[in-house]
């Protein structure tokens, strides 16, 4: 049996202390202060059982936290993870010699995630739903889920029929549900997909906005998004901001970097979830690399009312970034780029000096090489807004504004 204090917390959420060879000991469900012991094995203590709690431990609000891999940080304060998602987003500044005004976390409340994917799998019984064990691809079934938001854990047996419609006891399949303007939006991945009648059936007889499965698709009411004035149908399993909350603290900050700009380019513009709001008072060219999301942006663009001109164009943005030329003509870029960041783009940014710049990320360390390149080139940082849709995750998302100076 090893006893060690616990150091820090790592990016997945465990506790990190120093092992008796100097390297690095994990420790899951372990927060910064704690003494722990259990048996160590290749740098992990698989079940540290804690001797000496810190007052930021708290009993973990979900009865299933313990097994349920959904969440890794339902045992620590809310404060405290708030205040250690910061920490992170200035420590990744720091190591890119940054130095910036990060404001507090912006937490999502509980109940508030509007999409969730659900693992599946048939059993001798029906069929089981849920989210897999930490660390393993066994379900654990969480029917009162406090992260997603109540229609989600409503969706479980709608979840359960698709499962014993076409899952079989040795694969499990995995259904994306999202909350949308016309009730549960279903995208289905593996499987074996039912019949055409079989298919239509089950989509009426859980009244599904839309039902997709491996390509095939049946839509019986729009299940469309509300982004500003415009109403957007996503394609099946399309990225989506996690939370409502979570997308009005991003477009706040975009509106504000973005400011009375006259033409704005979105990039990575996603289905429209800013370039929309923006086109009330400016025009916008949206890039994205995915045509279909642009399809749908387009046609909520053209129903919508009262919107300035939006232009899409379908590019990738790492092989082929706009150039200075392209960008000449915009006064203010959105920049929200996947994880890996935007390194091409973001040169081809610098050298064009386009005056101002909402950066939005999901991952603080491309966020702060992309903006230290901006920094050398002549912007300064406004304060970074700590944006966390992943309520009791390890996961973080920030925003800032870039204004050029010299
Ligand atoms: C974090 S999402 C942001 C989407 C949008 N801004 C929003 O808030 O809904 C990143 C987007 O980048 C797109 N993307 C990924 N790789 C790309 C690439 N190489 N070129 C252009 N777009 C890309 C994805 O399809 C996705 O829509």
């Amino acid at each position: 049996m090893d006893r060690i204090v616990i150091e820090r917390l790592g990016h997945q959420g465990d506790g990190i202390a120093s092992g008796v060879d100097g390297g690095p000991v994990y420790a899951p469900g372990t927060l910064p202060g704690e003494v722990v012991e259990g048996e160590i094995a290749a740098g992990h203590m698989a079940a540290p059982r804690i001797v000496t709690p810190v007052p930021e431990r708290v009993s973990p609000p979900c009865r299933h936290a313990k097994r349920c891999g959904g969440c890794q940080l339902q045992h620590a304060a809310l404060d405290f993870t708030a205040e250690w998602k910061r920490d992170v987003v200035i420590r990744a500044l720091a190591a890119q010699g940054i130095e910036a005004d990060v404001r507090l976390t912006e937490t999502s409340p509980p109940h508030s995630r509007r999409r969730a994917t659900f693992s599946a799998r048939r059993t001798k019984k029906g069929a089981t739903a849920g989210f897999h064990q930490k660390g393993s691809d066994v379900i654990v079934e969480n029917p009162d889920c406090l992260v997603v938001r109540p229609a989600l854990s409503a969706a479980l047996p709608v979840v359960e029929a698709l499962t014993a419609a076409g899952a079989s006891r040795k694969s499990e399949i995995s259904v994306l549900v999202t909350d949308s303007d016309g009730g549960l939006d279903v995208a289905v991945r593996g499987g074996a997909r039912p019949g055409p009648v079989a298919f239509a059936e089950l989509a009426q007889a859980h009244d599904l906005a839309r039902l997709s499965w491996d390509g095939e698709t049946l839509t019986r009411r729009p299940p469309t998004q509300t982004f500003g004035r415009a109403q957007v149908a996503p394609p099946p399993g399309a990225f989506l901001q996690a939370t409502a909350e979570g997308e009005a603290a991003l477009l706040d900050a975009v509106r504000h970097a973005v400011g009375d700009a006259a033409r704005v380019a979105d990039l990575f513009a996603g289905c429209g979830t800013f370039t929309l709001p923006l086109a009330e008072t400016a025009e916008v060219a949206a890039y994205e690399s995915d045509a279909e999301m642009l399809a749908a942006l387009d046609r909520g663009w053209r129903h919508a009312t009262g919107l300035r001109k939006v232009t899409t164009q379908a590019r990738d943005l790492f092989r082929n970034p706009l150039l200075p030329d392209e960008l000449a003509r915009f006064d203010a870029v959105v920049i929200d780029p996947p994880r890996a960041g935007a390194e091409a783009q973001i040169n081809q940014i610098a050298r064009a000096r386009v005056p101002r710049i909402a950066h939005v990320s999901c991952n603080p360390v491309t966020f702060a090489r992309d903006t230290a390149a901006l920094i050398a080139a002549g912007y300064a940082l406004g304060p970074v807004r700590v944006i966390d849709q992943f309520r009791w995750s390890t996961h973080v998302e920030l925003a800032a504004t870039l204004t050029l100076e010299r």
